[in-house]
C-alpha cells in the first residue's frame, strides 16, 4: 500500500474510520506531504476532526461517512476547506478500501477556483455593463419614439396646412358663382331703381316692383345660404375628429364633393359616381373627407399638369371598397411605390408637400384599421380604400 500511493501523483491519505464516526490517520503519501507542509508521522494516529476542524463545514467529513456506509465511490467536487490556518479549494475522489480503509485522493483546485471566480467576475462585470447598455438602449429607443410622435404630429400639421390651402382655392371657386349672382342680382335691382323702371304711382306698377323686388331678394339669400353653407361645410372639415360616426362610404363621398365639386367642375372635370352601398361603418369623418380630397385633388392636379382632354373622374363604392379611378394617364411604375412616402412629390414648381398620400394612408390604415392601395389601369390610375372590418 506504501509503495502503490507514492506513485499516484495527487495527495493521498488513507483513514480508519472510528466508531464514533471520525477518522484517523493511517497513511500518506509525500505529496501530501510536500503540499499540506505537514509530517507524515505528525499525522499518522491523529483525528481528523482534530488536525482539520474545518472539514465539517466542508462536507469531506460527511462524504467519508457515506462512503464508509456504503462503500460507493464519491467525487467531491470543489469543495472549501476553512480554518484558522488554511484555506483552499479542493477536489476529493474518496473510495472504500478492501480493508475498511477510507481512502481521498485529492488535489488542490484553488487556483482553477481562482481563476474561475476572475472568470465569474469579469462575466458579472460584462453582464453589468450589458444590462447598463440595454437601460440605455431602451431610454434611446423610448426617446426617439417619442421624436417619431413629434414628427407624426408635424407632419400632421404640415399636411393640415397644405390642406387649407387647397381648401381655399376650393372655397374661391364655391364662391366664385354665388357671389357673381348676388353680385348680377343687386346691380339689377339698382338698376331698376336708377331706371324708375316701376312707377311707383299706380297700385299695379308698386305690386309689380315689390314682386321683383322680393324675388330677387330672395335669390340673394339663397345665394348668402349656399355660402354659409360651405363654411360650414369647411369649418366642421376643420373641426379634429374626437370620436367616429356611424357613416356609409357614400356620405363620405357626397361631403367631400360638396367641398370640392365646383373645383372639379371649374376645371372641366366630369365626376361619375356609382355609389350605391348604404354599409355603416365607424367613421372619423373628416379624416376620411380628407382622404378623399386628397385623392381628388391629386387626380385634378394631374389632368391639369398634363392638360388632358375628357377628363373624368369614377367614384365607386362596393360593400367595404371606395375606388377612385381617373383616366389622367396612370402614375409612372418607377416611382409608383414611393407616392405614399413621406415628401415624395412630383409637383415641385407647384409646391407639392409630398404629405398628402403618406396622411391619407396614415387615416386609412392605423386610425380606420383599413388599406389604401394604388393601382395603375388602362389610361389612369385607382386608388381603392377597403375599411373591411371597421
Ligand atoms: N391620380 C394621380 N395621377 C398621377 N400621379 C399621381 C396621382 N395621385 C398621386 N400621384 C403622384 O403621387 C405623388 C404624391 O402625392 P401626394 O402625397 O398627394 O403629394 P403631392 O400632391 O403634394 O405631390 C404626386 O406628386 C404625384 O406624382
Ligand atoms: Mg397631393
Amino acid at each position: 500500500m506504501n509503495f502503490s500511493i507514492e506513485e499516484i501523483p495527487l495527495n493521498v491519505a488513507v483513514y480508519k474510520p472510528t466508531d464514533d464516526g471520525d477518522f484517523i490517520f493511517v497513511d500518506v503519501n509525500s505529496t501530501l506531504e510536500k503540499s499540506e507542509g505537514i509530517t507524515k508521522d505528525a499525522l499518522i494516529g491523529k483525528r481528523l476532526t482534530e488536525l482539520f476542524p474545518g472539514i465539517e463545514e466542508m462536507g469531506l467529513l460527511q462524504c467519508f461517512r457515506r462512503v464508509n456506509e456504503t462503500g460507493e465511490d464519491e467525487l467531491l467536487e470543489l469543495a472549501l476547506y476553512e480554518d484558522k490556518h488554511k484555506t483552499g479549494w479542493k477536489r476529493n475522489n474518496v473510495t472504500k478500501l478492501a480493508n475498511g480503509n477510507i481512502a481521498a485522493f485529492y488535489e488542490d483546485v484553488t487556483e482553477n477556483n481562482q481563476e474561475v471566480e476572475r472568470f465569474e467576475e469579469l462575466l458579472e462585470k460584462k453582464t453589468a455593463e450589458l444590462e447598463s447598455q440595454k437601460k440605455e438602449l431602451d431610454k434611446r429607443v423610448i426617446h426617439e419614439i417619442k421624436k417619431n410622435r413629434e414628427q407624426e404630429k408635424q407632419m400632421l400639421m404640415q399636411s393640415r396646412l397644405a390642406q387649407m390651402g387647397e381648401m381655399l382655392s376650393m372655397i374661391a371657386h364655391q364662391w366664385r358663382q354665388p357671389l357673381g349672382a348676388i353680385a348680377s342680382a343687386s346691380a339689377n335691382l339698382k338698376l331698376k331703381l336708377m331706371l324708375g323702371s316701376f312707377p311707383l304711382e299706380s297700385e299695379a306698377s308698386r305690386e309689380e316692383c315689390s314682386q321683383y323686388f322680393s324675388e330677387r331678394l330672395e335669390n340673394i339669400e339663397g345665394y348668402v345660404d349656399n355660402l354659409t353653407t360651405t363654411i360650414d361645410d369647411f369649418r366642421n372639415f376643420y373641426k379634429p375628429n374626437k370620436t367616429s360616426v356611424e357613416l356609409s362610404l357614400k356620405e363620405v363621398v357626397e361631403k367631400s364633393i360638396q367641398i370640392i365639386g365646383s373645383s372639379l367642375k371649374n376645371n372641366n372635370i366630369k365626376v361619375v359616381q356609382e355609389c350605391n352601398s348604404e354599409e355603416i361603418f365607424s367613421i372619423y369623418d373628416s379624416e376620411m373627407i380628407q382622404v378623399v380630397l386628397n385623392i381628388l385633388n391629386n387626380a385634378q392636379d394631374n389632368f391639369l399638369e398634363k392638360n388632358i382632354q375628357n377628363s373624368t373622374i369614377t367614384i365607386k363604392t362596393n360593400a367595404s371598397e371606395l375606388s377612385i379611378c381617373d383616366n389622367g394617364g396612370g402614375i409612372p411604375e418607377d416611382i409608383i411605390e414611393n407616392i405614399f412616402d413621406p415628401y415624395f412629390s412630383t409637383k415641385h414648381e407647384k409646391n407639392g408637400t409630398g404629405l398628402g398620400l403618406y396622411m391619407s394612408k396614415m387615416i386609412v390604415e392605423e386610425h380606420h384599421s383599413g388599406t389604401l392601395q394604388v393601382v395603375n389601369i388602362d389610361g389612369g390610375v385607382c386608388f381603392h380604400i377597403n375599411l373591411k372590418g371597421v
